[in-house]
């Protein structure tokens, strides 16, 4: 029996991968957009071409860009998937306050052009956004959940509002099977290098083997709901197996500040941080070395931040039986200790 086919935007990134595995293991025909000169060699997409060879599926990467409405028409006639995952973004916030225009082509108006590929060639396809915690922005209350009003305070936050409410409406205007997974942070040993979590994890490996001196960073007291992308990645297949479309959040219900994930890595590495002085005159000293791991950097602060995430996943646990599986400290101790196996000593 032949599987269902599933496109997955974004495949080159930290969700894309976790993705790709978990739908070869379901039995799905996987394609994968890629943008040339992107990321497409990451180690982990070469794992996910082995387990796809070795399980006897096809995985296929198409390069393109969701800037391109005419290349992803034809990919989307050629393929006619049956679901499809638009997990493609400029994802670092930060970044979208620096080139604001392109942020919105890609998280805002990408998504449009996704669904009209769908709605102009008449396909049955299932539609999965990746929506995200940032709609919340200067949240309204807490913990935020399906009905917590929106209020974004970054370019990526007001692009991805704007997808938010466009696949809504495709959904309720054209009767389409698209929902929004409204995501909170997750994390892995795959996030890519500028997240915090792994800023963080990378960081304090390079510092205990002496290659870095030490870690530079903006606003550690912002409150985070940290999960991991392969329990996510579970909700975003969960959600387009459902009758219908819909909205979920989707978050672990537990919420830490930055300066709660750097003490529980630097535990893990070695490291007993003790904290002095106040703003940008911080720094997090070793207690056993007496050395200053972690400074206070101004140029890591954004014009403005969603101060305190945490999510209320109850919809998803009643509805869609959906309840992550790994916890903060086992989140960072996995992520710390694949950063500590991936840099090798100095000696
Ligand atoms: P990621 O690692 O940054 O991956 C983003 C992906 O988008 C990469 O594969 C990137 O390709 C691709 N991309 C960027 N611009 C593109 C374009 N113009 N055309 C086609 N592909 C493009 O992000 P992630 O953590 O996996 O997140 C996946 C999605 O979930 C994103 O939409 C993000 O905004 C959303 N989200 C993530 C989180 C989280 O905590 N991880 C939370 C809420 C929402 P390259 O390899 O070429 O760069
Ligand atoms: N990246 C980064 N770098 N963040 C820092 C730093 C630093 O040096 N220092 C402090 N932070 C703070 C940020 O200001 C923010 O409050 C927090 O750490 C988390 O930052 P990121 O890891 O960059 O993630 P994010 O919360 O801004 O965005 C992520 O989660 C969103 C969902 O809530 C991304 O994955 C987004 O794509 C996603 O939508």
């Amino acid at each position: 029996m032949v599987g269902k086919t599933a496109l997955i935007t974004g495949v080159t990134g930290q969700d894309g991968s976790y993705l790709a595995d978990l739908l070869l293991e379901k039995g799905y025909q996987v394609h994968g957009l890629v943008r040339s000169g992107s990321r497409a060699s990451s180690a982990w997409l070469e794992e996910t071409k082995a387990t796809s060879a070795k399980l006897g599926r096809v995985f296929q990467l198409h390069t393109g860009d969701i800037g391109d409405w005419q290349g992803l028409d034809r990919l989307f006639r050629e393929l006619r998937p049956d679901e499809v995952y638009n997990l493609a973004a400029q994802s670092q916030v930060g970044e979208t306050f620096k080139s604001p225009i392109a942020s919105v082509e890609v998280d805002g108006t990408g998504v449009l052009r996704l669904l009209e590929c769908i709605r102009l060639n008449k396909l049955e396809t299932r539609f999965y956004q990746a929506s995200s915690a940032e709609l919340f922005g200067k949240v309204r209350e807490s913990p935020q959940n399906e009905t917590t009003p929106f209020h974004p305070c970054s370019p990526y936050a007001v692009a991805k509002l704007y997808a938010f409410w466009i696949v809504k409406h495709y959904r309720e205007g054209y009767g389409m099977h698209a929902g929004n997974g409204i995501l909170f942070n997750h994390e892995s040993p795959r996030r890519g290098e500028n997240f915090v979590t792994r800023k963080i994890t990378l960081s304090l490996a390079r510092i205990r083997t002496g290659l870095q001196e030490t870690l530079r960073l903006g606003n550690i007291d912002a409150r985070r709901d940290w999960g991991h992308a392969a329990d996510f990645v579970e909700m975003m297949w969960l959600m387009l197996q459902q009758p219908t479309g819909d909205d979920y959040v989707t978050a672990t219900g537990e919420s830490h500040t930055v300066r709660e994930f750097i003490e529980a890595a630097s535990a893990f590495a070695g490291f007993e941080i003790v904290w002095e002085g106040k703003g940008l005159e911080e720094v997090g000293r070793d207690r056993k070395s007496g050395k200053v791991v972690i400074e206070i950097d101004p140029q890591f602060y954004r014009p403005s931040e969603a101060a305190f995430l945490l999510g209320d996943p109850a919809k998803a646990k009643a509805r869609l039986g959906w309840e992550p599986k790994v916890k903060f400290v086992d989140l960072v101790r996995m992520m710390m200790e694949a950063d500590l196996a991936r840099i090798s000593p100095k000696t």
